[in-house]
């Protein structure tokens, strides 16, 4: 038994004592001692290690006091059990040096055998899960078909995706064979979560927002419905796709538990869209926690009373930004559990 459930009944739409709290991105970036182990070894080698990933998971429990862990890994290591060579270049992002362009790129990936590639993420979960000791709960993840596209095909971070878009819309037999592909290894990789161990999953389309209403239906949601269908009747399912505000509506109707949001909705617009069944997650603009303590305290207090009571979980709009110093993170979280309404 969890003791501190808090996101668990909130997700279920249950009244909650307070209003639970976590961080997009709060394994890694901002703390100290994460930087000691990125200095000491690759990437790839902190995901793969499951002690390494096990420790920087529940560093922000122990330090910050967030309400749930999520793992420490990324949505490109799925690409990369795909067969696409994935790097992450320091102080650059990630890299994968032959994206898909063509048929003859797509026929050198597959849909892998997730207990081979990705054992090591299972391996981590069932680790965390003995850690952590049911002090709270522990959120898997995978990236949304769509943003994986972008990485796949564009071969790098951008501001636009406009050579995944334009591989979209010129070839569109070929990009919805890959993201089936991209579906099919992801459900079985959440799957593969849940088994290990995983409380709570989220879905993140950090991209979605490049998309049209008509196109994000098209070249996303369709295939976040396929995901969320085939899980969410085992753990709580979340979908952030930050920037598709339109689609919120659409998003409610796959019986995901919860919808996140970015700093661009208000949270009454997001509820209006997304209706009373679905538990709201954000918004706080995560370049707000560089301003000082009392305005990140009075800012969070606002964001509070404008979701208000139940179906919250309090949550910055996208990951948490590399410079934020602890103890502003410290600060959003402390004052949303002080909080009481
Ligand atoms: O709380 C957590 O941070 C859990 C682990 C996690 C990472 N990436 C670790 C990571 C999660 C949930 C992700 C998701 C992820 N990765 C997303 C979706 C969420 C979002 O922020 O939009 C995306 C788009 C990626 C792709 C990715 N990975 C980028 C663009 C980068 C470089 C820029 C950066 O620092 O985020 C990464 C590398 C990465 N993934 C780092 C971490 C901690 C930084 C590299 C390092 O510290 O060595």
């Amino acid at each position: 038994m969890l003791q501190n459930d808090l996101i668990l009944r909130t997700l279920r739409g249950e009244q909650t004592e307070r209003t639970p709290v976590w961080m997009m991105r709060q394994a890694g970036r901002y703390l100290p001692e994460y930087i000691v182990l990125r200095n000491k070894y690759g990437f790839f080698e902190r995901c793969q290690t499951p002690e390494l990933a096990c420790e920087i998971t529940i560093q922000p429990v122990d330090i910050v006091g967030v309400d749930a862990a999520i793992l420490f890994s990324d949505i490109l290591v799925v690409p990369q059990a795909m067969g696409l060579e994935v790097q992450l270049k320091e102080n650059v992002g990630p890299l994968l040096p032959d994206p898909i362009k063509t048929a003859a790129d797509l026929a050198r990936i597959r849909v892998p055998e997730v207990d081979e590639t990705l054992a090591y993420v299972f391996d981590a979960i069932k680790l965390i899960k003995q850690e952590l000791n049911d002090r709270v709960p522990l959120i898997g993840f995978a990236g949304a078909p769509w943003t994986l596209l972008c990485y796949m095909v564009q071969g790098k971070g951008s501001k636009t995706f406009d050579e995944a878009k334009a591989f979209c819309y010129a070839q569109p037999e070929l990009a919805h064979q890959l993201l089936q592909m991209i579906t099919d290894t992801t459900i079985a990789y959440l799957k593969g979560q849940i088994k290990a161990g995983a409380d709570v999953l989220q879905v993140f389309d950090s991209w979605g927002g490049l998309l049209s209403p008509a196109d994000f239906e098209v070249l996303s949601l369709q295939y976040i419905r396929q995901i969320v269908a085939s899980v969410k009747d085992e753990v709580p399912t979340i979908i952030f796709a930050k920037g598709a505000w339109h689609s919120l509506e659409a998003m409610s109707a796959t019986g995901a538990a919860g919808l996140g949001i970015d700093w661009c909705i208000t949270p009454q617009m997001a509820r209006q869209f997304a209706g009373n069944q679905v538990t709201l997650q954000g918004n706080f603009d995560p370049a707000k926690l560089l301003s000082p303590i009392p305005v990140i305290e009075k800012e969070v207090k606002e964001m509070l009373t404008a979701f208000g009571p139940g179906r919250h979980i309090a949550n910055l709009g996208h990951g948490i930004l590399p410079n934020v110093l602890v103890d502003h993170a410290r600060a959003f979280v402390n004052t949303v559990k002080e909080f009481r309404f």
